[in-house]
């Protein structure tokens, strides 16, 4: 039990001091990333691992002020330098923890319906809130690897968990959530839009 803390602590110390992450005005995460290798490389999976590690500290309020980080529910690779389609999720349910290593994702399919967060979107790259509603859509069926069970998936998602999904596509095309903000109307409901 003792050398497994000893364990988890410099796995989480390293994970932190790896992680570089980079922002919005850096003209690489405006990049295409890269279809990844399959089978997954132990560097790639260990990525993925310290990633999600990152979301999973970030969430811990005492921990992300006292080291200045914002607290994240998604990552991609892009966002510490690698132009590797895949990317992390981690957050709480009241039915337990959403959480993801997704690789090489496909949307499959979309609704019709969209969505918003009544109070915006934001990013671990972006320091600045940008106000207004980000469009989205309210279903997605996606495909991937998924590397925390090793398997092919077929996820669908409504909803917030299909919004963390598509946010974290987006960055995988250079994507950023204020690109979706209509700048003429922030705040301006598409028709049939479920604001959330
Ligand atoms: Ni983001």
């Amino acid at each position: 039990m003792f050398y497994q803390y000893i364990y988890v602590y410099f796995v989480l110390i390293y994970a932190r001091m790896k992680l570089k992450i980079i922002k919005d005005t850096n003209p690489i995460m405006r990049k295409k990333s890269l279809p990844v290798e399959l089978p997954l490389s132990k560097n790639d999976k260990d990525t993925l691992d310290a990633m999600l590690d990152y979301l999973k500290l970030s969430q811990d309020e005492e921990y992300a002020e006292k080291h200045h980080i914002q607290p994240g529910v998604g990552m991609a690779a892009i966002q510490i330098g690698l132009l590797k389609r895949m990317f992390v999720i981690y957050y709480q349910t009241d039915n337990g923890p959403v959480e993801y290593q997704i690789v090489n994702p496909q949307i499959l399919e979309t609704s019709m319906k969209k969505c918003a967060l009544e109070q915006g979107e934001g990013c671990l790259s972006v320091p600045n809130h940008h106000e207004g509603l980000v469009h989205r859509y309210y279903k997605i069926k996606m495909r991937a690897y998924e590397a925390l069970t090793g398997e092919d998936v077929i996820i669908t998602a409504m909803g917030y968990d299909a919004i963390v999904l598509q946010h974290e596509y987006d960055h995988l095309d250079g994507i950023f959530y204020y690109d979706r903000i209509n700048a003429n109307n922030p705040n301006g409901k598409m028709p049939g839009e479920e604001i959330i």
